[in-house]
């Protein structure tokens, strides 16, 4: 700091007979601090005007200007969410993985869950949300887990409602730890120990968040979520995600982010078509823990049709080929919705090792088609007999 601009040392006792000249100057050296203060300089050339150094020297001599002054709920959410992140996770000795599906009625797939469940009780519990039909289990693991649930509509709040429940129902065990969202179309990749140490072993959460500046992503932000949202925040990603105990908590914490896409972000809403569930938590992590949370989630799902539906596996699609395929994949890739169809992709790393990303939980197995399929699942390392299953 030898270089400071130091006021000179000496000060000489003021003259009576104040030149005018003076007063004017130093009023004229005020008024110009004062500006410069409230207008700082846009311009590398203004920046030179107060400082040889450029514009860091002068501002930071300053006290900073406040980003803008939070409002009450404002202020609550962030000592509530910052306490939250701070306190230690709890260690239990039965950690368990909470599997929690979101589906219209019975489950597809309940066969497969049940040979992938079976051997490992005491480190997994089940959530079903059912939003239109009671559903019939053939899984003596799926037997009484359905939770209350309420309609569900794509595309709506709702969707985002039954998240938060099955997290509260899920919540009420505390062994539970992990917190994974599926499908009814959802099919495991691998086996019970693969996904529980995948899970249990790291302390991040598998959110999937990006920065779309296309139409399908800030082209559905409003800026009726100001002043707490900013457009610079606004993220997107797949719903399916993967949470630790503490995320899950923060969620059940938040009102007032939640109740600002509750009431801006529906679709058909000022001419966007914005999709709660695909905006709400991508952006709320990136808000208050973006460091927490991977960026990408463990359920693949193709979207390279470019669709508005991700692919399908259809009967003949489902190979050993197709699974391998999947299960080797280790980079995780988005694509902006903007004319230049950015291609954004990042390593999917696990404690910072480049492993298989989505290689946990497939999607859109197509229900309508699963009586006929047959698969051998290399890393159940069992034939899957999908037959006979009671198809919707
Ligand atoms: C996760 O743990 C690693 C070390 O085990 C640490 O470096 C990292 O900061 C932690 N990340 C979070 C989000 O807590
Ligand atoms: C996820 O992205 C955010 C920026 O949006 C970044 O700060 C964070 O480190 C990323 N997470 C990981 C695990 O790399
Ligand atoms: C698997 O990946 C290879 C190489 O990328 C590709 O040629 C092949 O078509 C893929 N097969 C399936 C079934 O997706």
């Amino acid at each position: 700091m030898g270089d400071l601009h130091i006021m000179p040392g000496s000060r000489h006792r003021p003259h009576m007979k104040k030149p005018l000249w003076i007063i004017v100057l130093v009023l004229f050296v005020c008024v110009f601090l004062i500006c410069a203060y409230i207008y700082p300089p846009q311009t590398s050339s203004g920046c030179y005007v107060f400082s040889s150094r450029g514009c860091k020297g002068f501002t930071d001599w300053l006290p900073p200007l406040p980003a803008r002054e939070y409002t009450d709920d404002e202020i609550a959410a962030r000592v509530v969410i910052r306490d939250i992140l701070k306190s230690p996770p709890i260690v239990s000795k039965n950690s368990k993985v909470a599997f929690m599906f979101l589906s219209p009625g019975s489950l597809p797939f309940e066969r497969l869950w049940d040979k992938f469940f079976q051997g490992h009780e005491g480190k997994f519990s089940v959530y079903v949300h059912a939003s239109k039909t009671k559903p019939v289990h053939v899984s003596r693991y799926f037997l009484n887990r359905d939770i209350r649930s309420e309609q569900v509509v794509w595309g709506k709040i709702s969707m985002v409602d039954a998240e938060r429940r099955l997290l509260a129902n899920a919540l009420q065990d505390p062994d539970n730890q992990q917190f994974v969202l599926l499908s009814d179309s959802c099919v495991p990749l691998y086996n019970f120990d693969y996904i529980y140490n995948y899970l249990m072993h790291t302390n991040i959460s598998f959110v999937d968040c990006f920065k779309d500046p296309g139409p399908h992503g800030n082209g559905r932000y409003s800026e009726h979520m100001l002043p707490e949202i900013e457009v610079k925040d606004f993220r997107k990603g797949a719903q399916w995600f993967s949470m630790k105990r503490q995320h899950a908590i923060l969620v059940m914490a938040d009102h007032l982010y939640y109740s600002k896409f509750r009431a801006y972000c529906q679709p058909g809403l000022d001419g966007k078509n914005c999709i709660a569930d695909e905006h709400y938590l991508p952006t709320f992590f990136q808000m208050v823990d973006p460091g927490g949370i991977a960026n990408w989630s463990l359920t693949h799902v193709d979207w390279s049709e470019r669709k508005w539906h991700p692919k399908s596996y259809m009967t003949q699609d489902v190979t050993y080929e197709l699974l391998k395929n999947i299960t080797s994949i280790d980079v995780s890739v988005h694509v902006t919705s903007d004319e230049k169809r950015e291609v954004q992709r990042w390593p999917c790393s696990w404690n910072g090792i480049q492993k298989p990303c989505q290689a946990h939980i497939m999607r859109d197995f197509d229900s309508v088609c699963c009586s006929l399929v047959t698969v051998f699942f290399p890393l159940l390392r069992t034939h899957v007999v999908v037959v006979g299953f009671d198809c919707m």
